[in-house]
């Protein structure tokens, strides 16, 4: 059985059609790659699964249970997780704190909460920032106290919107090496959108591409970026050129 069935789902927001008939299954333990140039609908579609938007029509399947019509706070009890594209972390909480939003799914106790998030901070190396105020840490920081917030609540799923954005290239590689960690030694099923191509093409096992809400292509990454649909839509030679330069180099 499938960890998540989306259905043709589709989200219209008045006239604008976001997401269309979009369908796809993710396996138990699956990195799924979600891929599109800007505004294809990724966001929304997380933003579907997750229930913080009523779909348009469709069905969404959520290990063996029907979300379609659940809130935010409702999926995310059955094991639901998502980051967001602009991470949302109240300044004026300090790091624990807002780690310990994440346990409160779990636990009423305040000590166990406690002790949920900080396992969560030194799983993902962050445990010496545990006092500082959310607002003074560098985004690279910010990312992880995210990834740790959604770990506290102890997911069978992260949906994951754009963590790597704003990071650079050795922070997205010790990104990538923490969310195989995640998977790997939590055995966490990730779904993730991202901009940074190199970074989803290195995780995913699947990856699925939408274009002006539509699904285009869905494989292995190494054949989707060689579909010249991808290519024409999304990917253009720049990513072509860049991948060849980089075996050249
Ligand atoms: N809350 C909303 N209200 C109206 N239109 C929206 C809303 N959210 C997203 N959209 C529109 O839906 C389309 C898809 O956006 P989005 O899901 O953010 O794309 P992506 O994440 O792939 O860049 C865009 O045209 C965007 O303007
Ligand atoms: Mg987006």
């Amino acid at each position: 059985m499938a960890l998540l069935e989306v259905n043709q789902v589709s989200k219209h927001f008045g006239g604008l059609v976001a997401n269309q008939e979009v369908s796809f299954a993710l396996e138990q333990h699956e990195m799924l790659g979600l891929i599109g140039p800007n505004g294809a609908g990724k966001t929304t579609l997380f933003n579907c699964i997750a229930g913080f938007y009523p779909v348009t029509s469709g069905r969404i399947i959520f290990d063996g249970r029907d979300i379609t019509a659940l809130r935010d706070y409702q999926t995310a009890r059955l094991g639901l997780a998502r980051t967001f594209q602009i991470f949302q972390a109240s300044g004026d909480l300090k790091v624990l704190e807002n780690v310990m939003v994440g346990s409160f799914l779990r636990t009423g106790s305040r000590r166990k909460a406690r002790q949920t998030a900080e396992g969560c901070l030194d799983f993902l190396g962050i445990r010496a920032a545990a006092g500082a105020m959310m607002a003074d840490l560098p985004v690279a920081a910010q990312k992880r106290v995210a990834l740790a917030t959604a770990l506290a609540s102890d997911p069978k799923l992260m949906l994951l919107d754009e963590v790597g954005a704003g990071l650079n290239k050795s922070e997205i590689e010790g990104l990538v090496a923490l969310l195989r960690r995640i998977h790997s030694e939590r055995g966490i099923a990730l779904l993730l959108t991202e901009h940074v191509l190199e970074m989803v093409m290195a995780l995913s096992h699947r990856v699925i591409v939408l274009e002006s809400g539509r699904k285009i292509a869905e494989g292995e990454p190494a054949a989707v970026v060689k579909d010249p649909e991808v290519i024409r839509a999304y990917l253009g030679d720049h990513y072509i050129r860049r991948r060849q330069e980089t075996k050249d180099a």
